[in-house]
């Protein structure tokens, strides 16, 4: 295990990303919880569940830094509508994380105020007027317009995914009413704030957060079989005055 600590304030998100290839681990059978090895056994196709095993590995070894604990005995719980989040009353019950995948990409957001993030590699999308007329805004709609790329399309979508997962009551929150904001850089909405972050490889992801916070957006690579890599100089400032939230 890296010794690397990651240092969290209350100021700072960090967001990890994490490619999910090669082999998994040799010691994934003792790391993972039985519900989750469980959960593996149930998806139908050996790549889903080589992923999903390999993001779960990720997410442990990520939090397992922040609480200086093994990996194995990090322990997180879901509330109603299906959020993790750490259980315990000590050091876990300070920090927050959510995550996201898509494709071969994962990512772990992890702060110290309640948050939910999103992340979709833009690809063709044949639904993709079905969404946007069922789940978009009028506002939304207006301003993508044209969107030959659908980057701007899956902008929006992570911004939606990323304010629902915040909240935490999955899809009870009809889509079609959260406004993002889109295309203005961050935008609030119900006591959230939403941005999109600078894109990892070929996905656009977003992050949502109390409106209350300004934080830091520190992305990190995270290598499953390798050391953790920063990647220097792209932390993003939310915007440059900052209150404590
Ligand atoms: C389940 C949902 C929370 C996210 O689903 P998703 O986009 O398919 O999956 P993601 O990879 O982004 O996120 C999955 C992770 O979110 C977390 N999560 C699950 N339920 C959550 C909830 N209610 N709130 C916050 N986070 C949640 C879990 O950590 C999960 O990881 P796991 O699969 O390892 O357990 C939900 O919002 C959903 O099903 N959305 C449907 C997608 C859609 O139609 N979007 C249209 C956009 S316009």
């Amino acid at each position: 295990m890296s010794t690397l600590k990651p240092i969290l304030n209350e100021q700072t998100v960090d967001v990890w990303s994490v490619p999910l290839v090669g082999r998994l681990p040799i010691d994934t059978h003792e790391t993972v919880s039985v519900s989750e090895w469980e959960r593996a056994n149930r998806f139908h196709y050996a790549r889903d569940r080589h992923r999903y095993l390999l993001r779960r590995i990720a997410l442990r070894r990520i939090l397992s830094r922040y609480l200086d604990i093994p990996s194995a005995d990090v322990d997180y719980v879901t509330g109603k509508y299906g959020k993790p989040r750490l259980s315990g009353l000590g050091k876990e019950s300070r920090i927050s994380f959510n995550t996201s995948s898509s494709q071969d990409l994962a990512v772990v957001a992890v702060a110290r105020f309640p948050l939910g993030v999103d992340v979709e590699v833009v690809r063709p999308f044949d639904n993709a007027s079905d969404i946007t007329s069922r789940e978009f805004t009028a506002d939304e709609r207006g301003s993508l317009g044209d969107d030959p790329d659908l980057s701007g399309f899956f902008e929006i979508w992570t911004r939606k995914e990323a304010l629902v997962k915040a909240v935490g009551k999955g899809l009870a929150i009809e889509l079609g009413l959260v406004d993002t904001g889109w295309p203005k850089r961050e935008a609030v909405w119900q006591g959230w704030r939403v941005t999109s972050f600078p894109s990892i490889r070929e996905t656009v992801g977003s992050i949502a957060f109390p409106a209350a916070c300004h934080p830091v957006i520190q992305p990190h690579e995270f290598m499953l079989h390798g050391r953790p890599i920063d990647i220097p100089g792209r932390s993003l400032p939310v915007r440059s005055a900052r209150i404590p939230c």
